[in-house]
């Protein structure tokens, strides 16, 4: 009896070192470049790129517009923040996107916003919520993330005085901690190969992520492109990602290049952005964020996925809430 009451001491001792380990001395991050970088315009332009059509940042750090369909950002309020996940839709508590318009970033060094896009470490050194996708941009290559910095630094600074910081609940509040990235930049990618430029855009531009199924809050790398992944939109119901995977049957196989492109591209113009939400079944892929990728981008996503392996996976993209 003695024993097992000291075993089991020792046993929440170690529980209790563990997770003070985890609270307190970590995230580990790396150190910020030390770095100011280029902010030419072609640069500043390749980073508006970036930012408003492959990683759709906006999209995010914005005020969202649910009456429209896929609740495009509303034009004035690019960058400054504020749109709000609540336990309703997520399990980790409330999490705030902050304002990354130089309101927010302005007392942070080049090299510190890039450490914030491709690991997700603040600042001060706090880890962030993997909402924000730093494990798919730990990818972007040294001279892409330059250029979303030169582009985030010339942005209209816009003030947002009631933004509150994020609030993660116990024990997600500890768990954040062991959930940032390391960087692994893909500098090496050909640009005018589409196949290696498709595979970068679609990692960087998270349709590996959001088009992979998930399991256990992670992608399934494994099953790549094949769809079924979750988002719940409160009182609206359950959206599911569709298989966009070369089968004929259930994924976008029977697809051609210009009909893939056109499908993006009818979503870009003013119109297109104020589309009602009540007409259409509901979702979240930013439709009029990708709209502005180039046509050459798209057909090389496009050549990509075509080059991806079929996978059968029947997929209902939306369910109403009860
Ligand atoms: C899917 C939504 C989403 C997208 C897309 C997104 N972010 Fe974020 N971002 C967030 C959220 C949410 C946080 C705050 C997380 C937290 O508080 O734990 C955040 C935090 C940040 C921070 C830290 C700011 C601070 O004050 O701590 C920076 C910098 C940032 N994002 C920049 C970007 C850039 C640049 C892009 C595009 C390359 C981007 N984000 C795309 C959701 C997103
Ligand atoms: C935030 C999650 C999200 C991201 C990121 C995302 N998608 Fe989607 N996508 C969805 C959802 C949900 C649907 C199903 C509803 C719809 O058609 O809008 C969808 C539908 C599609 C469809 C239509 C398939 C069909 O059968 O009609 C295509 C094609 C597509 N996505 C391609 C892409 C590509 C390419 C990217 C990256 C550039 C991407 N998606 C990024 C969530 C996402």
């Amino acid at each position: 009896m003695k024993v097992l009451v000291k075993v089991v001491g020792i046993l929440i001792a170690l529980v209790v070192c563990l997770i003070a380990f985890v609270k307190f001395a970590m995230p580990f991050a790396e150190n910020a470049p030390d770095i100011v970088v280029d902010k030419s315009p072609e640069r500043v332009e390749r980073g508006r790129y970036l930012v408003e059509h492959v990683s759709m940042c906006l999209d995010c750090h914005s005020e969202k517009q649910p009456q429209y369909l896929a609740a495009p950002y509303k034009e004035g309020t690019e960058g400054m923040g504020g749109f709000t996940w609540t336990t309703e839709s997520i399990p980790f508590g409330t999490v705030v996107a902050p304002n990354i318009t130089p309101v927010g970033l302005g007392s942070w060094t080049d090299g510190e916003i890039i450490r914030a896009i491709r690991t997700g470490v603040t600042k001060d050194g706090d880890a962030l919520t993997p909402i924000m996708p730093f494990h798919e941009y730990s990818h972007l290559s040294d001279s892409d993330v330059e250029d979303v910095v030169a582009f985030l630094r010339q942005m209209k600074p816009i003030e947002n005085p009631d933004l509150q910081r994020s609030e993660l609940k116990i024990p997600f509040s500890v768990l954040v901690n062991v959930m940032t990235a390391e960087s692994q930049p893909q500098n090496d990618i050909d640009t005018d190969d589409p196949i290696q430029n498709g595979e970068y855009l679609s990692k960087v531009g998270g349709c590996q992520f959001c088009h992979s199924p998930f399991d256990s809050g992670k992608p399934v790398y494994d099953s790549l492109f094949a769809g079924g992944h979750e988002y719940i939109i409160p009182n609206v119901g359950v959206v599911r990602t569709a298989n966009i995977t070369p089968d004929k049957e259930t994924g976008i196989g029977s697809w051609s290049k210009e009909h893939f492109i056109q499908k993006f591209k009818a979503y870009d113009s003013p119109e297109a952005r104020m589309i009602p939400a009540s007409e259409n079944p509901p979702t979240v892929m930013p439709w009029m964020d990708y709209a502005g990728l180039t046509e050459d981008d798209l057909g090389d996503i496009y050549d990509y996925l075509m080059s991806s392996a079929p996978i059968k996976n029947s997929v209902t993209k939306f369910v109403p809430a009860q």
